[in-house]
């Protein structure tokens, strides 16, 4: 699948802007910690842009979030890897725990962006560009920020050989790079 289809794949099933961006978002950190740690970035970047396709298809439903994808995937002759990354994304829908490298990356990835923007957004400039590393670290640290970003999902940057704050550093510079596109 080129990025153009998949592209298009995306819009097909998400309306929501804000759900658009945060599979940009998700695609950068994606291609950036592929990068990083050697894998193959367009694998990686594709997972990280299809990852909630259904997302609106099943109203966000975690007991079925990742089925639908993983069917119109397949139906695409998608690489099972990169389906099975994505569906391994909500643990609910499989009853298993994430094992691989691929998993672990894509849930600490595509977890991190919502702390990385929900950070951006108390910025008085509200800019991608100016927000530093320790800044999104330290708000990692309070639970009561953005609380319904998993923690536990972003700690799993270690199971894939990255400390936090190189993790952070990676995934915020991935997503300064596309700060046009997510208007921020
Ligand atoms: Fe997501």
């Amino acid at each position: 699948m080129t990025e153009d289809d998949a592209i298009k794949l995306l819009k097909d099933y998400i309306k929501n802007e804000r759900m658009l961006n945060h599979s940009y978002a998700t695609e950068a950190v994606m291609r950036a910690l592929a990068r990083r740690l050697g894998k193959d970035e367009e694998k990686w970047a594709l997972a990280g842009l299809l990852h909630d396709l259904d997302v609106e298809l099943t109203n966000a439903d975690l007991n079925v979030h990742g089925i639908e994808t993983a069917r119109i995937l397949k139906e695409k002759g998608i690489d099972p890897e990169i389906i099975d990354a994505i569906i391994m994304h909500n643990e609910k829908v499989t009853g298993m725990k994430r094992h691989t490298e691929f998993q672990h990356a894509l849930a600490a990835g595509e977890t991190i962006t919502g702390l990385i923007i929900a950070t951006t957004l108390v910025y008085p400039d509200k800019r991608l560009a100016s927000v530093k590393t320790k800044s999104v670290v330290k708000r990692m640290k309070e639970k009561a920020f953005a609380a319904s970003v998993s923690r536990e999902n972003i700690m799993e940057c270690e199971k894939i050989g990255i400390p936090l704050n190189e993790f952070v550093e990676i995934c915020l510079d991935a997503m300064q790079g596309i700060s046009a596109t997510l208007g921020l």
